[in-house]
């Protein structure tokens, strides 16, 4: 059963998210170590699967609908502005509160603009960290599935496979 919908979750995400997983930005996101031991866009892939097995449970366990669809584009592009991290940002501190601003406006450049839902997705994903909390549900998902992921993406099941097929780890 959790096979099964990781298996769904991962073909889903290749599928709604295949336009930004081809992008110049997105494979460069593949060279770039991200938590130690995983990369900028592998955990940005989970960061899509995870926000989408939770939607898929909130509609079949509550009927609560959401727009997954975005939520996936939005994910896998949540922390492409932390690319060249250690050029950009002075410390940790500003990388954490600047990040997701700079991801807001690559990934606008990228999809022609963000609706008020993506711009909160990819905006407050930092929360708590960051002050400023999600508004919508899309948002709230994101901060979930972003912290899961980080504590689990040094699993080995969990990084080793490449989805570019360019990859530094
Ligand atoms: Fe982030
Ligand atoms: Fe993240």
């Amino acid at each position: 059963m959790i096979f099964r919908i990781r298996k769904m979750a991962k073909e889903t995400v290749k599928e709604v998210g295949a336009g930004v997983m081809a992008s110049r930005q997105f494979q460069e996101a593949d060279l770039q170590t991200h938590h130690l031991v995983t990369t900028v866009a592998r955990h940005s892939f989970r960061v899509a699967c995870i926000s989408f097995c939770i939607c898929h449970f909130l509609y079949v366990v509550f009927r609560i609908r959401t727009n997954w669809q975005l939520l996936i584009v939005c994910a896998l592009l949540h922390d492409i502005g932390i690319m060249g991290r250690d050029i950009k940002f002075e410390n940790n501190r500003i990388c954490c509160s600047q990040h997701p601003k700079d991801s807001m406006k690559i990934a606008g450049n990228l999809l022609g603009g963000l609706d008020d839902t993506a711009a909160d997705i990819i905006g407050n994903h930092m929360w708590p960290m960051t002050l400023t909390p999600p508004h919508t549900i899309e948002g709230f998902i994101i901060t979930i599935a972003d912290k899961y992921s980080a504590v689990t993406d040094f699993l080995p099941m969990n990084h080793r496979e490449s989805i570019t097929g360019t990859s530094c780890v």
